[in-house]
């Protein structure tokens, strides 16, 4: 698919390709908790991150900060020369639209065909009532078609998204994703509801739309044995703070169970995980 900007304003539209993030000492405390703490990385290159800890250690706060779904209360998060955390309004928006978010819970509008819900992705400006009450274009059909076929889901654009299996809600929830021509996406723990095979068509999906269209991709993984089969860089939380970031053959055992603490057995448990069917890639995604 091809890359393009299709905002009025063109501030936001990056030089590159390739967007160019910097975190740079990114806080956020809720009341007394400090739920991420000096928070500071860098990435310049296209590439699919992994973010690991254990429950709490702030991976969430981390992607709704850069999402701007909740507030920082210090530091800077640079886009290109831009810092998106003093964006406001349309800007905001604008921001939101590139940096397309996946949920564990695929967070669909249940009673809506499962077209709909993909086409909403490119009307992110409009509300969900204005944007069901018009007709789409052919394009925004196509397109939307097009994306269901390449992750599996074209058989299903009518049904109702609430009909679908959690692999199926997830896939639809990727093609809604893409239907932002976004520059990076931000996965919270994107295949903790679904079953080893569903989960290993929803990386494959990710890892596709990182290497084909040059999507950066930042995703929350629970278990180590994913991270380490789809990304190639793993960020290591603990505690709100980074302990660990680098390729994933630099990670070694000791560092993970530093980083999981008392969870390190589940962590590395692989039947927990979405690679536990050592089969070789079945490829819906190309
Ligand atoms: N809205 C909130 N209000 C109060 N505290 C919060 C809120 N959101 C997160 N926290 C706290 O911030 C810390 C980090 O939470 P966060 O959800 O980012 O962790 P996580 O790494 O995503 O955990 P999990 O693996 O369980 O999803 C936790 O102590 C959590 O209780
Ligand atoms: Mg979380």
């Amino acid at each position: 698919m091809k890359l393009f900007c299709h905002f009025a304003d063109l501030s936001l539209c990056l030089e590159s390709e390739i967007m160019h993030l910097q975190v740079s000492k990114l806080k956020k405390e809720f009341g007394s908790t400090v739920a991420i703490n000096s928070v500071s990385f860098e990435s310049t290159k296209n590439e699919f991150i992994g973010i690991i800890g254990r429950s709490g250690a702030g991976k969430s706060t981390l992607l709704r900060v850069l999402n701007r779904l909740t507030t920082e209360t210090e530091g800077k998060v640079f886009a290109g020369s831009i810092n998106i955390l003093e964006l406001k309004g349309s800007e905001k928006r604008q921001w939101q639209s590139q940096c397309a978010m996946i949920f564990q819970q695929f967070n669909l509008v249940p009673r809506l065909d499962v077209i709909t819900n993909v086409i909403l992705g490119r009307l992110f400006y409009q509300s969900t009532l204005r944007s069901t009450l018009r007709f789409f274009t052919k394009e925004e059909r196509s397109d939307a078609l097009d994306l269901m076929n390449r992750f599996g889901v074209a058989p299903t654009a009518l049904q109702r998204a609430e009909t679908l299996s959690g692999g199926q809600q997830q896939r639809v929830a990727i093609c809604r994703a893409m239907m932002q021509n976004p520059k990076i996406i931000l996965a919270d723990e994107p295949i903790a509801s679904l079953d080893p095979l569903n989960a290993r068509l929803v990386m494959e999906a990710l890892q596709s739309i990182n290497s084909s269209e040059k999507i950066k991709v930042i995703c929350n993984l629970h278990t180590l044995d994913t991270a380490r089969t789809y990304c190639d860089r793993i960020i290591g939380m603990r505690s709100g703070e980074i302990v660990f970031d680098g390729k994933p053959s630099e990670l070694s055992d000791a560092k993970a169970r530093e980083i999981y603490g008392v969870e390190a057995d589940e962590a590395f448990e692989a039947s927990v995980t979405s690679t536990s069917l050592n089969t070789s890639h079945i490829g819906i995604a190309s």
